[in-house]
C-alpha cells in the first residue's frame, strides 16, 4: 500500500512537472546520456526477468530490426546485464534491470538503467529510454497486470519525447 501511495505521488509529480515544463532546457554536450525508470509489476520477479531474458534472445536472434540489436552479458539471480548497439551501428549502450520482490503484494519492483559508451549530445531521441522500453512493450510486459512506469527527464533522457519504433 505504502508502495502504492509512493507510486501515485510520484506519478502525480510526474505529470505535473510535465504539464508545467513540457520541453526538457537544452543542456551543453557531450556527455554520456542514459536513462534511468522504475517500473512496478503485480506478478513475482521470476516471471519478470524470465520474459525479459526470453525477449533479449529473441531480439537478438531476430533478423532485420535495426531497434533489436540486443546482446545478453549475463542473467544473474537478481539482474539482467545487456549490450544494445544503436540502429546506426555506431553507438553501443549497456543495459542493467535489477529485481526486488515487492514486500506484502508478491509483486516486482524492476530497476532499468541503459547508458551509452560513447559521448553523445544531450539528445539522445529517446535512444536510452527505447532500449528499456521496447524490451518491456515487445514481450508484453507494458500490459501485464499492475504494470506502473516511474520515471522523468531528469532521470531518462529524452522520456516523455521518445516514439520507441521497436
Ligand atoms: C558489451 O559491451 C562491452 C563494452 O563495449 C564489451 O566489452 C562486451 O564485450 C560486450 N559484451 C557482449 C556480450 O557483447
Amino acid at each position: 500500500m505504502n508502495t502504492l501511495l509512493l507510486a501515485s505521488a510520484l506519478f502525480a509529480g510526474l505529470l505535473g512537472s510535465l504539464a508545467a515544463a513540457p520541453a526538457p532546457a537544452p543542456a551543453p554536450g557531450p556527455y554520456h546520456a542514459f536513462c534511468r525508470s522504475l517500473w512496478l509489476f503485480a506478478t513475482p520477479c521470476a516471471e519478470i526477468s524470465t520474459t525479459l531474458l526470453q525477449q533479449i534472445t529473441a531480439f537478438d536472434t531476430l533478423v532485420g530490426c535495426a531497434e533489436c540489436q540486443y546482446k545478453l552479458v549475463a542473467a544473474l539471480p537478481q539482474s539482467i546485464l545487456a549490450n544494445h548497439t544503436s540502429p546506426d551501428g555506431l553507438q553501443t549502450e549497456t543495459i542493467t534491470f535489477t529485481f526486488r520482490p515487492t514486500a506484502l503484494t508478491g509483486g516486482c519492483r524492476v530497476s532499468g538503467l541503459s547508458s551509452s559508451l560513447g559521448f553523445t549530445t544531450l539528445l539522445d531521441g529517446g535512444l536510452n529510454y527505447c532500449n528499456l522500453f521496447n524490451l518491456l512493450s515487445a514481450s508484453g510486459l507494458t500490459s501485464a497486470p499492475g504494470y506502473m512506469e516511474m520515471t522523468n527527464e531528469w532521470a531518462c533522457l529524452g522520456y516523455g519525447l521518445a516514439t520507441c519504433k521497436a
